[in-house]
């Protein structure tokens, strides 16, 4: 285990076994609906390159980068788009793909941005839930796990930008941000 993580939350093997849960539940849901898998970068590109193979059915997926917290451990409640998706959306089932959901801020601002694009639906995968943090009007359509408000790593997820290739996901040490 890397050092400063003080715990693992999931192992490898208990994300396996819940992204192949999660990819059959989409492919159950969208099948014959060839669906746009949005990436949101860059937490979620670890979670979403499992979940598209894990979702056996014809599928577009495309990348996008919203920011909201910079290199701090709070949500400035500002979402700043970075890197906006190629596809044309109009007409097409969305899935924005995260690998957490916090506040709510960047799913509420980018759920919005796609709806007003005229998306035949938009629905939200995130990996994480941290329900008791959030603020904004959102809930995810399919999540992985709910967890309680400590600060995670791992699998896509960072502080300051490092921990993102743990194979797993930890809670990081306090002595980690609060030095
Ligand atoms: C994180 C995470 C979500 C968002 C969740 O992204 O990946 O996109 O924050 O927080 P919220 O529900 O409070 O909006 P971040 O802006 O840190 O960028 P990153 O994915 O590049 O790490």
């Amino acid at each position: 285990m890397n050092r400063d993580v003080e715990k693992i939350l999931f192992t490898e093997e208990q994300i396996a076994r819940r992204v192949r849960e999660l990819g059959a539940a989409l492919a159950r849901e969208y099948a014959g609906k060839e669906p746009l898998m949005v990436c949101i970068l860059k937490g979620a590109c670890v979670f979403f390159s499992d979940l598209v193979r894990a979702t056996d059915i014809p599928l577009s997926l495309d990348f996008m980068q919203a920011s909201s917290y910079g290199a701090g451990a709070v949500s400035s409640g500002d979402v700043r788009i970075v890197k906006d998706v190629g596809t044309p959306v109009a007409g097409r089932h969305v899935i924005l793909v995260e690998d957490i959901v916090d506040s709510g801020n960047s799913l509420c601002r980018l759920r919005a941005l796609f709806a007003g694009r005229g998306a035949a639906s938009v629905k939200i995968c995130a990996f994480l839930d941290k329900k008791a943090r959030r603020t904004a009007p959102v809930e995810a359509d399919y999540a992985g796990y709910e967890i309680e408000d400590a600060f995670v790593v791992g699998y896509g997820l960072d502080y300051a930008e490092r921990y993102r290739n743990l194979p797993y996901i930890g809670i990081l040490k306090r002595s980690v941000y609060e030095k």
